[in-house]
């Protein structure tokens, strides 16, 4: 039977060499920030009950509606390819009773998501992301040193992002406004984009999000979130914006920064990039005090965000250095030395030098050629006699042992 042209699958893509090692620079910086900040290491699986996030990230929002990988096993559950990580671990975090953990609980993690999006530069139906929650205090330095960890990860990966800033107060606040706002709405429902009309009952915020022009102008009249918060939630905002000038944060105030996920309250953010084109945002996260309730576990604030690794890469402007260290070749000069060859570069790896041998059958001088492909600093050439080559200065000499190769391209 003929086979079509096998292709990954529209909306992802293959991680080659030369990105891998990107993306692994990326996930060792990220993790020595946040591991230097207290944020432990934490893995949740990449599928989950559908009702963790139909719960979780909001029956009203486009992920739940229309951008989640949902089937059923074969028991008949229903299961979804996580298209994010919070509500993940907030179950996580229920199921483990870590309320009862010394609190904040902080944790990172990173991996692939899913989410059925129309591809386009900067958008993938799996991508990766980076991820940080803080889970057991409302306490706003918890904002603050959330928004400066990520700000810090994206300038030494040399992503230049605007600080985008608000605050959703708490969920009777966002209740009330949602009533003036539909009112507002109703009353501009000609103007309205089909898709926000059928929205107003159920998300009426999501209207901040539209690009549609009468809906844009609709929402320029639109009452302020911002200018309704409670007092108590005023002041949380104010302690957030003022840890983070102490920080020396720049940030800037968006009132129409709504987020496409309905678990937040108080602080939202976004670091928004020029170079990413209408994929703006690198990275985002707030404040989500109430989703741990609503999934079943006891009342628990909790503060985070994540961000698009392949976002990260694409704006970056960093360009990337060869990676450093010893790094030898194992040159064959005679084929019944194979078995020396085998050994010696076991014995290389094991005393921590990065280290291949020839394995394509090539002709000595082939085998040098190679070499100097793959960046190798030191040579072995393994013959009648051992000699090991620094291919920095060009000296070459012999040695009288395995040990001693070791040993001279080790030092
Ligand atoms: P989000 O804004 O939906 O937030 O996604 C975070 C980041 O993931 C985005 O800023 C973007 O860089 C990346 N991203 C999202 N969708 C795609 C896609 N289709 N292709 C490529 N990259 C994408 C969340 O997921 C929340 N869970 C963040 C959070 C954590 N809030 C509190 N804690």
């Amino acid at each position: 039977m003929a086979v079509g042209k096998l292709q990954a699958p529209r909306g992802t893509f293959d991680v080659l060499p030369h990105d891998a090692q990107r993306r692994d620079r990326l996930v060792a910086l990220s993790s020595e920030v946040l591991e230097g900040a207290g944020y432990a290491h934490a893995e949740t699986p990449v599928f989950e009950d559908t009702a963790v996030f139909a719960r979780g990230v909001g029956e009203s929002t486009d992920i739940v509606q229309k951008e989640m990988f949902t089937f059923e096993d074969k028991g008949g559950r229903s299961l979804t390819l996580r298209p994010e990580n919070t509500a993940g671990i907030c179950r996580a975090y229920i199921e483990h009773g870590m309320h009862k953990l010394p609190q904040p609980v902080k944790l990172w993690s990173w991996g692939p998501f899913f989410r059925h999006e129309a591809p386009q530069a900067g958008r993938y139906r799996q991508f990766t992301q980076l991820d940080a929650e803080a889970l057991g205090s409302d306490d706003p330095s918890l904002d603050a040193e959330m928004i400066v960890l990520l700000a810090q990860i994206l300038e030494r990966s040399g992503v230049k992002a605007r600080l985008l800033l608000s605050s959703l107060g708490n969920a009777e606040t966002r209740a009330e406004y949602g009533e003036e706002l539909r009112a507002h709405l109703r009353a501009h429902e000609s103007e309205l984009s089909d898709d926000v009309r059928s929205r107003i009952d159920a998300n009426p915020l999501r209207a901040f999000d539209s690009d549609h022009p009468g809906t844009r102008a609709a929402m320029a009249e639109a009452p302020r979130l911002m200018d309704r918060l409670d007092a108590e939630d005023t002041v949380h905002f104010a302690e957030v914006r003022a840890l983070l000038e102490e920080a020396g944060c720049t940030y800037e105030l968006d009132h129409t920064l709504v987020r496409g996920l309905d678990y937040y309250t108080r602080t939202v953010f976004e670091f928004a990039s020029a170079d990413l084109g209408a994929q703006s945002g690198v990275g985002g996260g707030g404040r989500y005090d109430g989703l741990v309730e609503k999934l079943g576990g006891p009342p628990t604030p909790g503060v985070g965000w994540a961000a698009g690794v392949e976002r990260i890469l694409l704006a970056s402007q960093a360009t990337t250095e060869g990676s450093a260290g010893t790094r030898a070749y194992v040159v064959v000069a005679k084929a019944d030395e194979r078995l020396r060859a085998f050994g010696l570069v076991n014995s290389l790896r094991a005393a921590g030098v990065t280290a291949e041998m020839e394995q394509a059958g090539r002709s000595f001088k082939g085998q040098m050629k190679q070499a100097d492909r793959v960046g190798a600093t030191h040579v072995v050439i393994v013959g009648d006699s051992l000699e090991v080559k620094d291919m920095h200065t060009g000296e070459q000499r012999e040695v009288a042992s395995l040990e001693d190769a070791v040993e001279a391209v080790g030092r």
